[in-house]
């Protein structure tokens, strides 16, 4: 080997270095592909859009300038043929050769997630914003790729704080790195509505003018919101609407007395208690209320879910609740969209076109078991392995705890598909990570509680269960961290991880 060539040979990342761990990854050697100032990015038509957004990557860290075009050769290829049927509607496989790196998927999805990998593939300062010296070397390898669970989520709650628009992406661009496809958005809760509705305008004027400490609030507008829906679509991320009801409803309660059994708007509300609030559930107004909220944010959904909340409806009697999930169930329905619901939605015995996410902090729920045996597929997020705000030790400064601590390993050590009792991997629609914000204000603090815990659960998510292995895990982790420093993340640096 020339020096050259050595020193390229020490560049590349290690192949087993990629978060979610791959299906299948196998070493070629002698097959290192190095990214040049003449290497070119191929796409198959209907392929440009992954290619315009690798090179955007790519290009600001390497100032090369990386032409796309539809056309086969040397460099970096996407194709949509010729793969394994394996790699379904999500995976891809990659290959490295030393002319080249040929991504080849079924779909545009598959092959947004091959460019993920590809990602993990090069050394970190690739994801420099700023122009760095190479070389850009890949590892020779083969890889082939699907998940395990079709659904792997992140929740951001912006009723509780506000987030803007750039902050939003921000959070899609790093969720989207680690192969996330969801991302739910909780829009509504006491304490702040953040979407505009038009047939009630003061949902978001009134509703939308607060939040928790009293700050300003804000809401996004139609275009604004369908501009993220857009930005996470062409990331493989679904974006699903949550407003919370009939409790956690303070913020729509004060923008219109009409809603209140007494017909008097309580005040706006900026702490952070739970369960105070609840819809009429004997008004009609409270049902073409939900009607005309629910009608117009399916008509900003292209994704197939609408979350109806439903959690901590502490101020609805139990029969109060049945009524009500039994009316707003089939308005969902009406409007083409499949409802997910925090977990006391089980109880009123939902149609299997529901979805019930788990978030208890314990390993049985009787309504959630009976739910998974009639045919409802489950949602993860157990509070205590999957909070993302929870705190990570007693030092953590922001966060929460009533759900536990939640240190890096205790957040990836358990198996989605066999947590709860009687909710077996067949009834497990996949995992997600919320995040709550009483306590999170700006992009540093969601990305400290997020990073590095986002990550692990995104492997849970994707990955087989046999390659579920801590301490092959956390070095693949500690891999990340020059990534993230390179990206401006600002991640916990956990003492269970050996950080370069
Ligand atoms: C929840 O944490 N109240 C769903």
């Amino acid at each position: 080997m020339t020096s050259a060539a050595t020193q390229a040979q020490a560049a590349a990342a290690p192949i087993d270095s990629v978060i979610p761990a791959p299906v299948s990854v196998t070493a070629v050697p002698n097959a290192n592909y190095t990214v040049t100032s003449s290497t070119q990015i191929r796409a198959a038509a209907g392929a440009t859009g992954v290619a315009d957004l690798l090179a955007g990557v790519l290009r600001r860290s390497t100032g090369f300038a990386l032409p796309v075009s539809q056309s086969t050769g040397d460099g970096i290829s996407l194709q949509l043929s010729g793969a394994d049927p394996q790699v379904g509607t999500e995976g891809y496989q990659l290959d490295v050769s030393t002319t080249g790196v040929l991504i080849k998927a079924a779909t545009v999805a598959g092959l947004f997630n091959g460019t993920q990998t590809l990602r993990h593939l090069l050394p970190a300062k690739i994801e420099s914003s700023t122009v760095q010296s190479g070389p850009w070397t890949v590892p020779g390898a083969r890889i082939l790729d699907y998940p395990r669970f079709a659904y792997r989520g992140a929740m951001l709650d912006v009723a509780r704080h506000f987030f803007t628009p750039d902050i939003v992406k921000r959070y899609i661009d790093e969720i989207a790195l680690y192969k996330v496809n969801y991302l739910h958005l909780h829009l509504a809760d006491d304490q702040g509505w953040r979407i505009v509705i038009d047939s009630w305008p003061r949902l978001a004027t009134v509703g939308g003018s607060t939040q928790v400490g009293g700050g300003a609030g804000g809401f996004y507008t139609k275009a604004q919101y369908s501009d993220i829906v857009s930005y996470a679509a062409a990331r493989n991320i679904t974006v699903i609407p949550e407003i919370d009801m009939p409790g956690h409803t303070n913020a729509a309660l004060a923008s219109y007395a009409e809603l209140n059994c007494n017909g008097v708007a309580p005040p706006l509300y900026t702490g952070t208690d739970v369960g105070f609030s609840s819809f009429c559930v004997s008004k009609a107004v409270t049902y073409q209320f939900i009607d005309d909220v629910v009608r117009e944010l399916a008509a900003i959904t292209p994704g197939p879910y609408i979350h109806i909340g439903g959690d901590e409806a502490q101020s609805t009697s139990d029969a109060d609740y049945k009524t009500f999930m039994n009316k707003v169930l089939p308005i969902v329905t009406k409007y083409g969209k499949q409802a997910i619901g925090w977990h006391e939605v089980a109880k009123v015995n939902p149609p299997t076109s529901v979805t019930p996410q788990f978030w208890g902090t314990g390993r049985s729920d009787s309504a959630v078991a009976s739910a998974a045996g009639r045919g409802n597929k489950i949602l993860m997020s157990p509070a205590n392995k999957a909070y993302l705000d929870m705190k990570y030790t007693s030092s953590t400064p922001i966060g929460q705890d009533w759900a536990g601590k939640i240190e890096v390993k205790t957040g990836y050590d358990w198996n989605p598909g066999a947590y709860v009792t009687n909710v077996g991997e067949a009834a497990v629609r996949g995992v997600e990570g919320p995040l709550w914000t009483e306590t999170v204000k700006t992009r540093q603090d969601i990305e400290f509680l997020a990073f590095p815990r986002l990550p692990g659960l995104a492997e849970l998510g994707w990955s087989p269960w046999s390659k579920h292995n801590w301490d092959a895990y956390k070095q693949r982790l500690a891999a990340q961290g020059p990534r993230w420093q390179a990206m401006g993340v600002n991640f916990y640096r956990s003492t269970q991880v050996s950080w370069p």
